[in-house]
Parts: C-alpha cells; sequence; structure tokens
C-alpha cells in the first residue's frame, strides 16, 4: 500500500483511539464502501465480509430494495413517536406475524432492548398469568450465554469480562449448564416464568446444545407451565437455513426475541415475537421506547424480510452451508480442533496450541478475507447469505492457504 494512501487510514484509527472509548478491538481495516458481500477500505482494497456485522447483513450491504424503502421513507417521515400513530408500523406487523406465524410483534432498537422486553414480558406473565408470588419470579439461563450488555443482562453472563466492574446485578436468574437436560429437570420450579435460551450460542463460538436438547426443554417448559424464550437475535433470520434455528427441532419459542438482520443493516430494529396470551400482559404504560416502532425502521424492517424470503436467502444459507462445511472439512491441520455449524454460520475451533485464532484472522485480512475471532480460540465464518458459491470458493482458497502457511 502506498504511505500517502496508508496514512490515511492511521490517521482514521488514531482518530478512533484518540477520542472513543476503547471498548472494542478491531482489526485495522478501515472500511468506507460495501455492496453485497464485499467491503472496500479507505486505501480502495477489497475484502470479501465474512462476518456480515455479527450476522446483522444477511441480506447483503446494500441491498438496493431496502435502500430504497429507506431513502423513500426518509423522505416521508421519519419519528412520530409511539404517542402517535404511523403508516409503516402496522404493515410491518402484519408482514412479520404472517410470516412467522406469531399473533403479535413489539418492536425495540437494539437485540439487548429486545431482551429486556422479553424479560418484562415473561415476569409480567409470570405474575399475572401463571400466578407467581410477588417478586418471586424466576428465569433459567445458561453457561456461554450471550444476550447483550445492559447490566441486567451481563448479570447473569457467566464471562467474567462481560460482568466484572459493573455490579450490582438484578436477581432472578438461574444459570445452568448449556445442553444439561438432567441440571434443567431439577432447576424448574412454581417461581419458574421462563427460560431464555439461544438455540445456537453464536458469541460463544457456535456451539449448539446437543440434538434434541431443545426440544426436551421445551417439553419442560410445557409441563411446568414456563415460557420458553428463544433468543434468535444472531442465530435467526435465515443464518442456519432455517427462518430460526430453532425451527430445525420444531421448537416454537413462546416469545422469540430477533435483531440484527431485521434490518439488513441499515438501520437498528428488533423485536419479540409472542402469542396474545403473552403479549397481551404489556398494558399502555408499562413498556415503550421513543424510537422503538418509528416509521423508518418499520419500513426498511419490512424490506429486509421481504427480500430475504423472497430472494430465496434462507434456502442459500442452507445449501451453501452445507457445502461449505464440507469442503472446510477437507483442510488437513493439526491446529483445527473442530469446525461445527449450521447453514452460513460456521466456527471454526483451535487448537491450544495454535496460538489464539486473533493472527489467522490478521492473516485472512492480509488476503481480502475479513473474519474476526469468537473467543479466543475459534474463528467464526458467517459470510451474507447472499453469497455464491464461487465466493466461498474463493474465500476457502485463501483459508486453506493460511493454514498451510501457519500450520
Ligand atoms: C444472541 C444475541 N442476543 C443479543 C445480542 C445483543 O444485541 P445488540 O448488540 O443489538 O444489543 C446479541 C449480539 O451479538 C446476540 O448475539
Amino acid at each position: 500500500m502506498d504511505s500517502v494512501k496508508s496514512s490515511a487510514a492511521d490517521k482514521l484509527i488514531g482518530l478512533e483511539d484518540d477520542f472513543g472509548a476503547h471498548n472494542y478491538h478491531p482489526l485495522d481495516v478501515v472500511i468506507s464502501k460495501a455492496e453485497g458481500v464485499w467491503v472496500w477500505d479507505v486505501q480502495g482494497d477489497k475484502y470479501l465480509d465474512f462476518l456480515a456485522a455479527y450476522s446483522a447483513v444477511n441480506q447483503g450491504h446494500g441491498h438496493p430494495k431496502i435502500r430504497q424503502a429507506l431513502i423513500d421513507q426518509a423522505h416521508k417521515v421519519t419519528l412520530t413517536s409511539r404517542a402517535f400513530r404511523n403508516d409503516q408500523l402496522g404493515p410491518l406487523y402484519e408482514t412479520v406475524c404472517k410470516l412467522t406465524g406469531y399473533d403479535k410483534m413489539l418492536p425495540m432498537n437494539s437485540g439487548a432492548e429486545a431482551v429486556e422486553t422479553a424479560i418484562k414480558a415473561a415476569r409480567k406473565w409470570g405474575y399475572t398469568v401463571k400466578g407467581v408470588a410477588e417478586d418471586k419470579a424466576e428465569i433459567l439461563v445458561f453457561t456461554g450465554n450471550f444476550h447483550g450488555r445492559t447490566t441486567t443482562i451481563v448479570g447473569f453472563s457467566d464471562d467474567d469480562q462481560y460482568k466484572q466492574g459493573f455490579g450490582p446485578f438484578t436477581p432472578g436468574f438461574k444459570l445452568l449448564p448449556y445442553g444439561d437436560l438432567e441440571a434443567a429437570k431439577a432447576a424448574f420450579n412454581e417461581n419458574t416464568v421462563g427460560v431464555l435460551i439461544e438455540p445456537i450460542q453464536g458469541e460463544s463460538g457456535i456451539i449448539g446444545p446437543g440434538e434434541g436438547y431443545l426440544k426436551a426443554l421445551d417439553g419442560l417448559c410445557k409441563q411446568h407451565n414456563a415460557l420458553m424464550i428463544t433468543d434468535e437475535i444472531q442465530s435467526g433470520l435465515g443464518r442456519t437455513g432455517k427462518l430460526f434455528a430453532s425451527w430445525h427441532e420444531d421448537v416454537r419459542g413462546d416469545i422469540v426475541v430477533i435483531g440484527k438482520a431485521l434490518s439488513g443493516g441499515f438501520y437498528p430494529v428488533s423485536a419479540i415475537l409472542a402469542n396474545n396470551e403473552v403479549m397481551d400482559v404489556f398494558k399502555p404504560g408499562d413498556h415503550g421506547s421513543t424510537f422503538g416502532g418509528n416509521p423508518l425502521g418499520c419500513a426498511v424492517a419490512k424490506a429486509a424480510v421481504e427480500v430475504l424470503v423472497d430472494e430465496g436467502m434462507v434456502e442459500n444459507s442452507a445449501k451453501l452451508g452445507a457445502y461449505f462445511l464440507e469442503k472446510l472439512n477437507t483442510i488437513k491441520s493439526d491446529k483445527i480442533r473442530e469446525i461445527r455449524g449450521k447453514g452460513l454460520w460456521i466456527g471454526l475451533q483451535l487448537t491450544d496450541a495454535a496460538g489464539g485464532a486473533r493472527k489467522y484472522c490478521e492473516a485472512l485480512k492480509q488476503k481480502g478475507l475479513l473474519c474476526k475471532e469468537t473467543h479466543v480460540d475459534t474463528i467464526r465464518f458467517a459470510p451474507p447469505l447472499v453469497i455464491t458459491q464461487e465466493e466461498l470458493d474463493w474465500a476457502f482458497e485463501r483459508i486453506e492457504q493460511v493454514f498451510q502457511e501457519l500450520g
């Protein structure tokens, strides 16, 4: 790279470092343009995006139909607050409810807010429908969980870094080993209002709880009159080759939490989905958000969901995900511990001898492939779902080369 160009990137990195909180450790690639599965940095170098903004860009960067919906709506009205109605909210509700089969939707902005909304819904349902005594509601959660960064949510994480220095935390959560059915059976009691689970844990390294577990847990919820709350913020909207990852086990959460790809990367939109028995616990004034359900976000989300379905992205994820997983399994390296995943969501876990995933991500970046480590030892592969087989082959060549070079 020539030095004039590189100094432009260095200057921008310097501005971030000097004036921004250091709460991330990004790869030093300064992106200024993106289209589909490709991104360009300020130097004009092109990369294949193999992270898709943690699955928020399932539809590919700058999808023309979503962009047009954003532009058209920006010319009309962008924010009314929920003090008044707007003409985009109802059509979004109808589209999402008809697609997913749920009675109702409650929109928020970030994923963490939607998880908080699910927690509030479950607790209120517990008190008003199940009849749990005041302030006794319990929600079961799991080791390795990641549901966001609010103080309530990090309070039930078992990752020290997420919580250290941020207490005191909200009570009412019971942490269970992920995938351990016997532990779950023993944990339910009359105060259990719900179970909050990622059908596949993304931040933990694309780890599932084992075949049959989700279905069995759902059965326990039904047996104990508790709500199954599936956090599909990262696993949902096609990422695993079905609309929701829990659908692989024929499980339909009583509350489904969605976000990220709900707006195709254009605008933060999240939501919970539930049937009337649960959603009707909310009365005017119980819950809300100034931006939640705003017309700009609704127009974007409606277009984002429509293109996901109309353009066969969910099917593409299933088909090409299986293809890519098979290909990755042909790589011969004693530094690979395990390669696992569903659809276009694959975790490649390295052995301890590999010395961490970061250096592999740095090496892949040098070859034009943007991946990010999750935890210390796993490389996450999660390209936009519009990727083609040829583009996957292109990525595979680079991954194979990096393993040849680094072992
Ligand atoms: C499963 C899951 N839940 C919740 C969140 C939080 O979403 P947000 O960062 O939009 O608050 C994430 C983000 O990575 C996630 O993967």
